[in-house]
């Protein structure tokens, strides 16, 4: 396939506070990496590197077969590292050679739509930029010092960021080789290079589940994933 998905998994989920490591926390019988996958695999066809934490390989690749189904033979599992960006550096080397446009999606954003895995491939096509999915800014943002507003952010020019975040894989293996130090997102780290980044829109949906409250909010919209 042309296209490369790296799902990073390896985070071990601290603020969420549960005893196994993020992605493997039980949405309705179904670990978050599974719901992740779901998403995945609904997009159109595509590499699947799934990035686990290390001792966890078996369980994620279990999750992965049964997430690909005839796609089964696109999916590989590695072993991650200790920061999210040395996770997708894991996943950039197993990249087969035909691979042209990678998207860096994270496990933790479970229940991410299919089309925003379409829409993020079509921009990086159309464009040959990095592309981020990303939601306006809703709460009112303040500036502060300590406790000390010190003034009133405009919203206008916010954006939120989510994944699958989509990039040429030149440009992202690129990036990656030159990074020197470590990077919020995929989009900063390619910014950071010197390359263009633009915003396609995300989606609600397409939360990251970092606090108990996110979990919360993931079992209550979770669809089911049929036997
Ligand atoms: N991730 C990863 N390898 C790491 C750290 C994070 O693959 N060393 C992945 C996580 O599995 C997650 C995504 O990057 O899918 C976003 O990270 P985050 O939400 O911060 O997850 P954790 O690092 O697991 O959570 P926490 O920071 O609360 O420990
Ligand atoms: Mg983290």
């Amino acid at each position: 396939p042309r296209v490369g998905v790296i799902v990073v998994a390896a985070g071990s989920g601290t603020r969420l506070g549960q005893d196994a490591p993020k992605a493997f926390v039980g949405i309705g019988g179904h670990t978050i990496l599974r719901h992740a996958l779901r998403g995945v695999f609904a997009a159109p066809e595509a590499q699947v590197v799934v990035v686990a934490p290390a001792g966890r390989e078996g369980e994620a690749l279990t999750d992965a077969r049964e997430a690909a189904g005839a796609r089964a033979e696109l999916v590989s599992v590695v072993t991650g590292g200790a920061t999210r960006q040395a996770s997708v550096a894991a996943g950039l080397a197993a990249l087969w050679p035909a691979v042209q446009v990678v998207l860096v999606h994270d496990a933790a954003r479970a229940l991410t739509p299919p089309a925003v895995f379409e829409r993020v491939v079509d921009a990086v096509d159309r464009t040959g930029w990095g592309v981020v999915p990303a939601l306006p800014v809703i709460d009112t943002i303040k500036r502060v010092d300590g406790d000390r507003i010190v003034e009133a952010v405009d919203r206008s020019q916010l954006a939120a960021a989510q994944t699958p975040q989509g990039f040429r894989r030149d440009v992202l293996e690129t990036s990656y080789a030159i990074a020197a130090e470590e990077f919020t997102d995929d989009a900063a780290l390619v910014a950071a290079a010197g390359h263009r980044v633009a915003i396609v829109e995300g989606d609600v949906h397409a939360f990251k589940i970092t606090t108990p409250a996110d979990l919360e909010r993931a079992r209550s919209l979770a669809a089911p994933i049929p036997a």
